[in-house]
């Protein structure tokens, strides 16, 4: 039998192992470059919204089921007071969720021991839906609130890519939305999104649209 690619693969990853201090940081940074990309690419061209019609309270349901096992949350109360009553929204589901996702998982990590995380909904005049998170964390310094929407802004240093926010206001103003951030230092924050519940389609979109 001939074992010689084998010897050759491992001699190749010996070389690259002993020489190459730098290819395996860089090895190692390549999924964290590859999300920062995905996040850039997605914030400079959200794209067209892949509209269709969803309940909010399941997409909630959902994020909170994902979330409820990851270790970050286990001594935290997720508290969701999310109506099934409303009316369902016309959005794009993966980008909602993803805004979603990002405001839970800031909630969490700005909570240091134990605390809650509280997520509604109610329905406004003139067919819009307000949606607010609130954690009882750090809060935010008032010196550092008017930077948090800055893509690449963070404080997390080292653990943060900075561009949660900047990517989930860019999905709420794509559906005609608005995205507000209130705080108050070391009792926790409140972000709170207020959008349309039906969205214009332009006849690009029409096209991509989901009937559901
Ligand atoms: N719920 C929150 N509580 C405290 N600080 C927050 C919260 N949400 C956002 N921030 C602040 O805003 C910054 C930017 O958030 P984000 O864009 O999601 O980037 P990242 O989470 O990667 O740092 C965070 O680094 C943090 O300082
Ligand atoms: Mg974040």
């Amino acid at each position: 039998m001939n074992d010689q690619p084998l010897q050759c693969d491992e001699r190749f990853f010996a070389r690259l192992r002993q020489r190459t201090a730098v290819g395996g940081v860089v090895i190692f940074l390549i999924p964290f470059l590859l999300f920062t990309l995905r996040g850039l690419i997605n914030y400079a061209r959200p794209g067209p919204l892949m509209l269709s019609q969803v309940s909010l309270a399941q997409l909630v349901e959902d994020a909170l089921a994902f979330l409820a096992h990851q270790p970050m949350f286990r001594n935290i109360t997720l508290d969701n007071q999310v109506p099934a009553s409303l009316p369902s929204i016309h959005v794009d589901p993966n980008q909602l969720s993803q805004v979603l996702m990002n405001l839970l998982l800031n909630a969490a990590q700005a909570i240091p021991q134990s605390g809650r995380i509280t997520i509604a909904a109610k329905q406004l005049p003139g067919e819009k839906v307000e949606i607010r998170v609130e954690d009882t964390g750090t809060g935010i310094p008032p010196e550092v609130l008017p930077h948090i929407f800055e893509p690449f802004f963070t404080t997390k240093r080292g653990k943060g890519t900075g561009l949660g926010l900047s990517i989930s206001q860019a999905y709420i103003r794509n559906h005609g939305g608005e995205i507000e951030v209130k705080s108050t230092p070391e009792h926790g924050t409140s972000v709170r999104i207020t959008m349309p519940l039906h969205q214009e389609v332009r006849e690009e979109q029409r096209q991509l649209e989901v009937i559901g």
